[in-house]
Parts: structure tokens; C-alpha cells; sequence
């Protein structure tokens, strides 16, 4: 299938099963969305220690894949010089708005492609994006476009899904091996069976060709949800197996000894 193909598949995947909606829901549209920023950044507290949505006073900052739109309120909350942000479907730009409109605020949000942002070259000072590049077909080009709207000494703060994860061995379990498959290519299982089709997965050697433009990058690893099997990971794949192994997970285990086998690649790159 060619990219615009897949792109399409992605962008109507995204629209059906907005991210983290899962987790929202209360008695007003307020308590909805409050509900599902709750939730997340329980079981992802990582994400606020990554993504130190303070540093965004006073800076121009982009957001690239807002989804519902939890971590891009984060931002306006450290009251940015502007703040801006696009996603591929309609559905999280309209979840972003409503969300924002709750509090009082209009964002500036809008439907754009990572691989194509609208923006002249050194716009703004931070670029963040959690679990949105790999979604996208050329996620090589997605971080060509991230580093060319960053100003020099910018950073970019970017989330990908990381090869050598114990979610990749879960799926692999299940879709390899018990399905008599055990040849197939974690690349392959990757692609389909975890979130939109053609979702990828990078080892962090490849992580580092593709941000090598940047003078500085950092990376680490996190245990997510899909790892640790808990909150409504797995969900959509079901089953006895599911049931079974989340009831005997040894997450603490996994907390102490598994650290580089997190699905979560956090990437902090200075242009
Ligand atoms: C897993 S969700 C993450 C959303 C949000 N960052 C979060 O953490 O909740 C992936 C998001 O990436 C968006 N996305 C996928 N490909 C994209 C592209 N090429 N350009 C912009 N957004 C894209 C999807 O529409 C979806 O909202």
C-alpha cells in the first residue's frame, strides 16, 4: 500500500478510537475530559516528568499529534508565549477545542500532517509529541519536519514506541507463536496488531540515525501500560490468554528488572 493509502487508514483508525477515550467519562463534559487527564497521568506519570510542561513559559511550543487533548491543556496551563497543535484527524482537534473551551480557553488547534507541518523553518522554541510519529508512514520524515520548525537550541521532546518490549513479546506470544506463526517479524506484528495499521517500532541504535541532524539527544526507556498489562492495555486483544497473564503479571518484577525492555522511548533532542 502506498503512504497516502496507509495514511488514510491511520487517520480513520484515530478517528474511530480517539486516544485515551477509554478512560474518560463522569456526569458533565467537564468531568469527562478531567476524568481521562486523571487517569493517564496516573498510570503514566512518567509523561509529566518527560514532557516538563513548565518549561513552556514564555516559549513558543508545538504540539504534534494532540489527541484528546490532555497534555496540550499541560501546555497552556505554563501560559507559552503561543501554543499550537495539530493532529491528522478532526476528532482530536474537535475533543482539544471542547476540552479547552471547558476552561475557558480557544487553542490553536488545527488538522495537519507531521510529515508536512505548516510552519516556517525556526518557529518555535519546543516541539512535543507523545506516541504520534510512529503512527505516521515516513516517521524519518515526521522528525526531518520536527527539527526543521525548531529554532537552534530548541528541543524536541519526542515519544516513540521502542522495539524490544515486553508488549512486542506479549503480541508475539499471542500472534506468533500461539497463532503457529512463530517466524513472523515483531516489525510485522507491530504493524498489526498494535494501534493503527502500520504502527512501528525502533530500536534505539535506529532511533539515533534518524536524530542525528540534532547536536544533542538523549533517550530513555519506560515500562508502559501495555508492559505492565494494566488500565485497559490489551483490551482490544482480549481473551483467556489476556486474562490469565494479566491476573499473573509480575509487574514489580518487571518494575526492578525490565526497565530496557519498556515499550516508551523517550527522546529529548537539542537542534
Ligand atoms: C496514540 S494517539 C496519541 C495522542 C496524544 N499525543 C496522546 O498521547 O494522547 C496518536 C495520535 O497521532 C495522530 N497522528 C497519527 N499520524 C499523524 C500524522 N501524520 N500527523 C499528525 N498526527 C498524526 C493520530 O490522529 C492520534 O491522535
Amino acid at each position: 500500500m502506498d503512504g497516502g493509502g496507509l495514511k488514510r487508514r491511520v487517520r480513520d483508525f484515530w478517528n474511530e478510537n480517539p486516544c485515551g477515550v477509554v478512560y474518560a467519562g463522569g456526569e458533565s463534559r467537564r468531568a469527562y475530559y478531567d476524568g481521562q487527564a486523571r487517569t493517564r497521568y496516573e498510570l503514566e506519570p512518567y509523561i509529566r516528568a518527560f514532557a516538563r510542561f513548565e518549561e513552556g513559559h514564555d516559549k513558543d511550543v508545538l504540539e504534534v499529534g494532540i489527541g484528546m487533548g490532555a497534555d496540550h491543556l499541560e501546555w497552556a496551563n505554563a501560559r507559552p508565549r503561543s501554543l499550537t497543535g495539530i493532529d491528522l484527524t478532526l476528532m482530536a482537534v474537535e475533543h482539544t477545542k471542547e476540552r479547552f473551551e471547558l476552561q475557558g480557553f480557544t487553542p490553536c488547534v488545527f488538522v495537519a500532517d507531521a510529515e508536512w507541518l505548516p510552519f516556517r523553518d525556526a518557529s518555535f522554541d519546543i516541539v512535543y509529541s507523545w506516541g504520534v510519529l510512529h503512527h505516521s508512514p515516513d516517521t524519518a520524515k515526521g522528525v526531518e519536519e520536527v527539527s526543521r520548525v525548531l529554532r537552534p537550541g530548541g528541543r524536541a521532546r519526542i515519544m516513540l514506541y521502542h522495539k524490544r518490549s515486553i508488549t512486542g513479546l506479549l503480541l508475539w506470544l499471542r500472534y506468533g507463536l500461539m497463532a503457529g506463526r512463530p517466524f513472523r517479524s515483531w516489525s510485522e506484528i507491530y504493524s498489526h496488531h498494535l494501534e493503527s495499521p502500520g504502527t512501528k517500532a525502533f530500536t534505539v541504535e535506529e532511533a539515533r540515525r534518524m536524530f542525528s541532524r540534532f547536536r544533542h539527544v538523549e533517550i530513555s526507556l519506560r515500562l508502559s501500560i501495555g508492559d505492565l498489562l494494566e488500565g485497559a492495555a490489551g483490551q482490544r486483544h482480549g481473551g483467556e490468554f489476556l486474562r490469565l497473564m494479566r491476573g499473573l503479571w509480575p509487574r514489580w518484577l518487571m518494575r526492578r528488572f525490565c526497565r530496557r525492555f519498556g515499550l516508551c522511548m523517550l527522546i529529548e533532542a537539542v537542534k
